[in-house]
């Protein structure tokens, strides 16, 4: 369980004030160029033993990321690149530090740049967070001006520039190698990898892309130390990490607390619990909508990190956590989701495009209980066709929420086709 004193995002808790000044006063900014005199080899190490995993979904450890970074220049700039780009449904963690804590960002921004030997930073952010992003402009904008950014960043000896690039709304530029194809001014379609963004990223030249929490922590792993921040969580899942909580319980909102923390506990203490009560709970979400739910019985006992959840076919993902009381049409909660993979496919590959369609019209029809009870298997293999079988992982996104409603839910499926069929319930109408 966290304490007030081990919370890193303190600005999330009713402060709102995100000038330059407060963020100093909250100890941003302290010693930033002593943790840069460190030296590279020294960050890199830290951050691998603060046991980081990547915050956008993957759980890729962070300090590995960075040491793929060349260590030698051949002549090519190296880049760092901030996906702001938030649009998993259900996530909204990285909006929250954009809006109140965004010297913590842009201070993480020049030491992890330092790190990778990049003097240009770019945080692409999702077109529709217009208030984050004048925020943000504005702290880049008092950073340059107290001398923080520009030549000689913060004193370091380091010449750092940030710029922030706007995206225009689609979900997929949210992959990493499509953000980098709409930075460079293309159409925003996911990259075959390898190569890695390491060797081959923006403009081709090597380039790490890291989430905004992910970056955002850095400064103050560096002060308190990567065993600090490794004391926290079950091993191999350190650290502390925000978690946005929405649905059906009595006060949603985005907490940051200790990994590998109780789901029950996690709805309780921040949450005022489950709408009517913890029996009434149906199922979660644990980690935005790319990862399968779980079912009631699963939640009582379930432990907030990546190994865990892994272990339930489900996963941490974005850590956006979606609460689904026992009113929930669960049928058609994750027909909407298969809507949405569907929309936002680039259709660059085959099982994607055909399979998004394929799976949501199917879905479609098990909405309304029109299908065959033979379908549901048929859907399942269809979405085994897709998952592992395209360039990006959207395809394995749109697979695995339809995976864990059919492993979960099966009865509630047949149910409601033995029920239409025998013209017992009305078909539910999806809009
Ligand atoms: P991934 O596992 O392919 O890659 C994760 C990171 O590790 C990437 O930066 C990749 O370059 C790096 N990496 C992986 N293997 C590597 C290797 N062998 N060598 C060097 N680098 C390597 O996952 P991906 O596609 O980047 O992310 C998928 C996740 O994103 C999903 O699990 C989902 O939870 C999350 N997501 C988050 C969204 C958000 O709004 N934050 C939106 C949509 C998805
Ligand atoms: Fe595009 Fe889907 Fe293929 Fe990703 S998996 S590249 S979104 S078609």
């Amino acid at each position: 369980m966290l304490t007030d004193q081990d919370r890193i995002f303190t600005n999330l808790y009713g402060m709102h004030d995100r000038t330059l000044s407060s963020a100093c006063a909250r100890g941003h900014w302290d010693g930033t160029a002593r943790i840069i005199a460190n030296g590279r080899d020294w960050i890199i190490d830290e951050m691998k033993k603060s046991g980081l995993r990547g915050r956008g979904g993957a759980g890729f450890p962070t300090g590995l990321k960075w040491s793929f970074m060349p260590k030698e220049s051949d002549g090519r700039p190296h880049y760092l690149v901030i996906n702001a780009d938030e649009s998993e449904p259900g996530t909204c963690k990285d909006r929250e530090i954009m809006r109140h804590d965004p010297h913590t960002l842009i201070e993480g921004a020049l030491i992890a740049g330092f790190a990778m030997g990049a003097h240009a930073s770019y945080i692409y952010i999702r077109g529709e967070f217009i208030r984050e992003r004048e925020a943000l402009q504005v702290a880049i904008d008092e950073a340059y001006d107290a001398g923080l950014l520009g030549r000689n960043a913060a004193g370091s000896g380091w010449d750092f520039d940030l710029y922030l690039h706007h995206g225009a709304g689609a979900y997929i530029c949210g992959e990493e190698t499509a953000l980098l194809e709409s930075l460079e001014g293309k159409k925003g379609m996911p990259r075959m990898k390898p190569p890695f963004p390491a060797m081959a990223g923006l403009y081709g030249c090597p380039t790490t892309v890291n989430n905004v929490e992910s970056i955002a922590v850095v400064p103050t792993v560096l002060r308190r130390g990567g065993d600090w921040f490794a004391s926290f969580g079950r091993p191999n899942n350190a650290g502390t990490k925000l978690f946005a909580i929405s649905g059906h319980v009595n006060t949603p909102c985005v907490v940051e607390e200790s990994m590998s923390i109780g789901l029950r506990e996690l709805l309780d203490r921040h949450c005022g619990g489950v709408r009517g009560g913890w029996d009434n709970l149906k199922a979660v979400i644990p980690g935005g909508s790319s990862v399968p739910l779980l079912p009631a019985d699963v939640c009582d006992e379930a432990i907030m990190d990546f190994d865990w959840l892994r272990e339930q076919q489900s996963g941490l993902g974005t850590a956006a956590v979606i609460v689904m009381d026992q009113s929930t049409d669960v049928i058609k909660a994750i027909w909407r989701l298969a809507k949405f993979y569907k929309h936002e496919s680039c259709g660059q590959c085959t099982p994607c495009r055909e399979g998004t369609g394929w799976m949501m019209r199917v879905m479609e029809r098990l909405v309304k209980g029109e299908a065959e009870i033979e379908e549901i298997d048929m859907l399942f293999d269809v979405s085994k066709q897709v998952e592992g079988h395209t360039i990006c992982a959207l395809g394995d996104a749109a697979a695995w929420p339809i995976q864990g409603l059919i492993r979960h839910f099966r009865d509630e499926i047949e149910d409601r086709i033995k029920a239409t069929k025998a013209g017992r319930v009305s078909a539910v109408a999806a809009e």
